[in-house]
């Protein structure tokens, strides 16, 4: 069977292929195209605009490298949830438009479950702790009873978002993460900063007033700023996540989204898991930022489980949460 898969929750527009046989997935093919600033962050209206106009080369390219025709698709499968609802209007739309056109079975993901659900894939780590971090959503989350149940999550931002908001300040562009991360391996001098983490829960929106004000005062610099932003931040995640595995008494811990790129943090997780005795499992990084393969592999997997969708029923749900989901293919 072979799946196509379309992200559109954010500044990604991604479309993946992949080909399953007896129980075995390829992924063919993972094309995406990223809406990037140098000045301004995500205006929903741009990024919509951006994916129009390149949907059509991004499908057409990942027929190429997938060495596949249009007719060849079996399922069709879309990012309905969560996200910018003027850039999933254009996945679902697309979807739409080519599910009646060729009259393929089309499937509603939930984005935040299909970076969960390739880490898995990919990683093969049994019921783990996932810690799900990106630009809109930080949850430490476990598989419980036919829901991926919240443990903790960010009472605020995202931690990407608070790592971009602090990179524009700086004039490193949209995405930041990966700048502040070069700019930190420049550092080794910590300066102390708010550390929240509440319970289970972890919140940004105070660390990212402080560091701007720190670095509108003139007094430190962008490198060591950088070090310790990311030092406090991974540390409040760690945390959270160690607790979540002694709570559960789980002993796997997967790393999803975005942020998970950074080496610093998957050097923090990999030590702490270490030190209890558990192991930390990481996909390489074109599975971990937004894309299409993902889409396509929680399609497929709720395609099997009969989670058809009818055409008149695809519409967009730009605020359903990752628990909301009934998982009925697990
Ligand atoms: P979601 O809808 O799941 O919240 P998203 O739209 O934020 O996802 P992702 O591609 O999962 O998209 O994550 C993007 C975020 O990851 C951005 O905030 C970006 O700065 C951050 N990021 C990417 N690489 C790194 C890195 N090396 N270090 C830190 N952050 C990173
Ligand atoms: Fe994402």
């Amino acid at each position: 069977m072979i799946v196509l898969g379309i992200e559109s929750t954010a500044h990604t527009f991604g479309i993946g292929i992949i080909k399953t046989e007896a129980n075995k997935t390829k992924i063919l093919a993972n094309v995406k195209d990223i809406y990037t600033t140098q000045k301004e962050g995500i205006i929903p209206a741009k990024v919509a605009d951006h994916h129009v106009e390149v949907c059509d080369s991004v499908f057409q390219k990942s027929l190429e490298i997938a060495k596949i025709k249009k007719k060849d698709i079996d399922v069709i499968a879309f990012s309905q949830s969560p996200g910018l609802g003027h850039t999933l209007r254009i996945g679902a739309m697309f979807a739409r438009t080519f599910a009646a056109t060729l009259h393929k079975p089309l499937v509603g993901v939930n984005h935040c479950i299909a970076h969960l659900e390739i880490g898995r894939l990919l990683t093969k780590a049994k019921d783990p702790i996932m810690l799900y971090v990106s630009g809109a959503n930080t949850q430490v989350i476990a598989y419980e009873a036919e829901k991926y149940r919240i443990f903790g999550e960010t009472l605020d931002i995202g931690v990407g978002n608070c790592l971009d908001t602090f990179a524009r300040l700086l004039g490193l562009g949209f995405p930041g993460g990966p700048k502040i991360e070069q700019l930190a391996k420049k550092s080794s001098k910590y300066i102390a900063l708010p550390y929240v983490v509440k319970g289970m829960d972890v919140s940004f929106g105070g660390i990212l007033t402080n560091i701007q004000t720190k670095f509108s005062s003139g007094e430190f610099s962008k490198e060591d700023l950088c070090y310790s932003v990311q030092e406090t931040v991974f540390s409040m995640l760690v945390e959270v996540t160690e607790r979540a595995l002694a709570h559960t008494g789980k002993t796997k811990v997967l790393l999803a989204g975005g942020v998970a790129c950074n080496k610093r943090l998957q050097q923090m997780v990999g030590v702490m898991c270490k030190e209890r005795g558990a192991t930390s499992y990481c996909p390489e990084n074109q599975y971990l930022v937004d894309n299409g393969a993902m889409i396509a592999v929680l399609g497929k997997l709720m395609y099997d489980a009969g989670n058809e969708l009818q055409i008149e029923k695809a519409i967009i749900e730009p605020y359903l949460r990752t628990d909301e989901v009934f998982v009925n293919w697990r």
